[in-house]
């Protein structure tokens, strides 16, 4: 029997003891700096003559380590690993597997502030966010472990006179896992390991900009004792290796968290049959937003403010949930943005492992991308704070706000991924609704209001997978707001919720006459 399951609480940096096992850990990890990682397959340890070079974004002429890429041939060796480790992992019990992932979950527990203070050099993430990301992997591994210990139990089916029906689950096969820089451990975590609690193996292919921590896992689930085979890391480009991963006839699911263009380009490839394939490959998709914050005109304006400013610039505006659009009622528009501009500027900005609010940007390409966003929303709109970027050492840029946008602006419409926040004004909560609806995305969103029917119009008509009421549109909680999104946010495949695993298993039954 587990006990139930309950969110791994945040670390409080503000206790002494624990900033400084946290400061600790940070020396620590630097003992480890210009490593060399292996591909794992089948549990042997691969180096290749060809590495990335993973290096610190805050301070970008600092090397973290280097990690060996793989080539076709080396994704050939791991689709047979995963096969063949997929006899004998599938036949463990649900129990059995979920077992190992909460022994899993007690050695991350163990290696916390080590893994997270890693984040904080190669994902350039402030302490607070590390410590989030490392705790959500926690949680996924917990949650999705009691899921699949209940799903084991199937679902009640009708007998009838002379019959009896049994309604149960089965895994499907080996899968591919592309996963994201910006979590780069709990989503990394929950999309390579949600597939193999439900009995698959898995090839993973983690972000060029974040493989050593997502090596962590491998170290972690090598000394949980997770048979060989059943997790292979195959980090490497895109062009050589990503389309061959997800065309291959072998493949039964791709699990993919990132771009809505390669989120596309997924989907098509996968829909296309090989030679050899006789199934049809799932896509389970999570490809980003363009998430709004309503703020009405009987709005608590303080909270409106906090819950813009944190939703839009908490790890420099790097999640899919950010807020990047503030659409604020006429009658506090001045005000809610004053207030924001005000708790803007308080904001630091700098290298996250001094205790900086924001941190750099993850690499060169996002940075060029961001600032000429800037560009644009200067010329759209007005710069309020921020603005300013500065790549000569790692790639800052200062939390922006633009004011006066038009809701059809680019800076409203495409998804930017970093530090800007685009306000825009309405004359009532019909107009505000119409606005937060008409982008492409339908990820996240919030409401700030008082005005109950409000909140319960907005709950039916604002077009987004998670939406909340006085509070930031950012941190959800894996079980308690399982997460996903509508429209080119992707598939809705909620993670952290009930349903989640069922993305990677057959519903079968078994009918027997007496
Ligand atoms: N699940 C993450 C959040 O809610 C992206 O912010």
């Amino acid at each position: 029997m587990v006990v139930p399951y309950q969110a791994e609480p945040a670390t409080d940096f503000s206790n002494k003891e624990n900033k400084k096992a946290f400061q600790d850990a940070l020396k620590q990890v630097k003992n480890d700096f210009g490593v060399q990682r292996p591909l794992v397959i089948g549990g042997r340890h691969i180096q290749t003559d060809d590495k990335t070079t993973s290096i610190n974004p805050s301070e970008k002429s600092q090397v973290i380590g280097h990690v060996s890429k793989a080539k076709v041939e080396h994704i050939e060796e791991a689709f047979s690993a995963a096969e063949e480790a997929f006899e004998s992992w599938s036949e463990w019990s649900p129990e059995e597997r979920a077992e190992l992932l909460i022994r899993a979950a007690a050695i991350i527990r163990r290696r916390k502030h080590e893994i997270s203070a890693l984040m904080v050099y190669e994902a350039g993430k402030p302490w607070n966010e590390a410590d989030g990301d490392t705790n959500e992997a926690i949680d996924f591994l917990e949650y999705n472990s009691r899921s699949m210990m209940e799903l084991a139990k199937g679902k009640p089916t009708l007998d009838r006179e002379g019959e009896h029906n049994h309604y149960f689950y089965q895994p499907m096969g080996v899968g591919v896992t592309i996963s994201p820089w910006n979590f780069p451990f709990a989503i990394m975590a929950n999309t390579t390991l949600a597939p193999v609690v439900a009995g698959n193996t898995v090839l993973l292919k983690p972000s060029g900009d974040t493989p050593l921590v997502a090596y962590k896992l491998i170290e972690i689930l090598e000394e949980a004792g997770l048979p060989k085979g059943v997790v292979n890391f195959v980090p490497g480009s895109s062009k050589d290796i990503g389309d061959y991963m997800i065309d291959h006839h072998k493949t039964h699911f791709v699990t993919f968290t990132g771009s809505k263009d390669v989120g596309k380009r997924i989907t098509e490839r996968a829909a296309k049959f090989q030679e050899g394939q006789n199934f049809i490959k799932r896509t389970i998709t999570e490809m980003g937003g363009k998430d709004t914050i309503i703020v009405d005109k009987d709005a608590d304006t303080d909270l409106a403010a906090e819950s813009i400013v944190n939703s839009a610039f908490g790890f420099s505006g790097q999640k899919c949930s950010a807020c990047s659009r503030a659409v604020i009622h006429e009658d506090v528009y001045d005000e809610v943005l004053k207030k924001s501009v005000k708790l803007t500027k308080k904001l630091t900005v700098g290298n996250p492992v001094d205790e900086n609010y924001m941190g750099p940007v993850i690499s060169q390409s996002q940075f060029d991308k961001i600032s000429e966003y800037i560009k644009i929303g200067k010329k759209e709109g007005k710069l309020k704070a921020g603005g300013k970027t500065d790549d000569s050492k790692g790639f800052f840029i200062h939390p922006t706000v633009i004011a006066d946008l038009d809701p059809e602006a680019v800076i409203m419409q495409e998804e930017i991924f970093g530090p800007v926040v685009g306000f825009t004004k309405a004359k009532d909560f019909d107009e505000m609704l119409r606005i937060a609806n008409n982008t492409e995305y339908g990820l996240t969103g919030a409401v700030i209001t008082n005005t109950r029917e409000h909140w319960h119009l907005a709950c039916r008509k604002f077009n987004v997978g998670n939406l909340y009421l006085n509070r930031g549109c950012t941190a959800a909680v894996v079980g308690y707001h399982p997460f996903g999104g509508f429209k080119m946010s992707g598939t809705d495949q909620k993670t952290g919720s009930p349903d989640y695993l069922l993305n990677f298993l057959e519903q079968k039954v078994v009918s027997e006459m007496f």
